[in-house]
């Protein structure tokens, strides 16, 4: 919560009902270190369509550019692929380079699960990226 709630705040991540991320916090993976969150990222499945949704991706500003965004990144693309996903999918309305620079292509919102599409923010602009695995 202390990572993603300043960003929530800035409008970089989407705000999460917090009941219904208790609910969902075994999507969740972290960065820890010493008993403190350094990073933190979700995988929300879509097994219909075989793609998996990267969520809620990021690092505290204090440990920022050390590679942990990368890890956290190819430990969700190992986790979907071992679960068997053929792609991820990541909604963003900033960090749209850190994304193309690490093989996400934009996507349109036709490529969504059905059941993203519907609920898909238009009042927000996602920008919507996607990438094989
Ligand atoms: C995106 C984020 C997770 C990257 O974490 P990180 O630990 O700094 O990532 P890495 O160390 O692996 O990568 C850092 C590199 O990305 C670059 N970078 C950071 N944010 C960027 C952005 N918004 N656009 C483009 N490049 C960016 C850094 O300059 C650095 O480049 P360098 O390696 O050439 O020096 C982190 O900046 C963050 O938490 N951002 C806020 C939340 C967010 O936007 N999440 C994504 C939407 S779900």
């Amino acid at each position: 919560m202390q990572i993603i709630e300043p960003l929530e705040q800035q409008g970089v991540l989407v705000r999460r009902d917090r009941d219904k991320l208790e609910g969902e916090i075994d999507r969740f993976f972290l960065i820890e270190s010493e008993g403190n969150v350094l990073g933190c990222a979700a995988l929300y499945p879509f097994p219909e369509e075989s793609i998996a949704e990267l969520a809620c991706l990021a690092v505290n500003p204090f440990y920022r550019d050390g590679g942990r965004g990368q890890r956290l990144l190819a430990s969700a693309e190992a986790r979907a692929r071992k679960a068997g996903f053929k792609a991820l999918f990541v909604l963003s309305t900033r960090t749209t380079h850190w994304f193309i620079e690490r093989g996400f292509a934009q996507a349109d919102i036709s490529r969504l699960p059905g059941r993203k599409q519907s609920l898909y923010n238009y009042e927000r602009r996602s920008k919507i990226f996607m990438k094989g695995l």
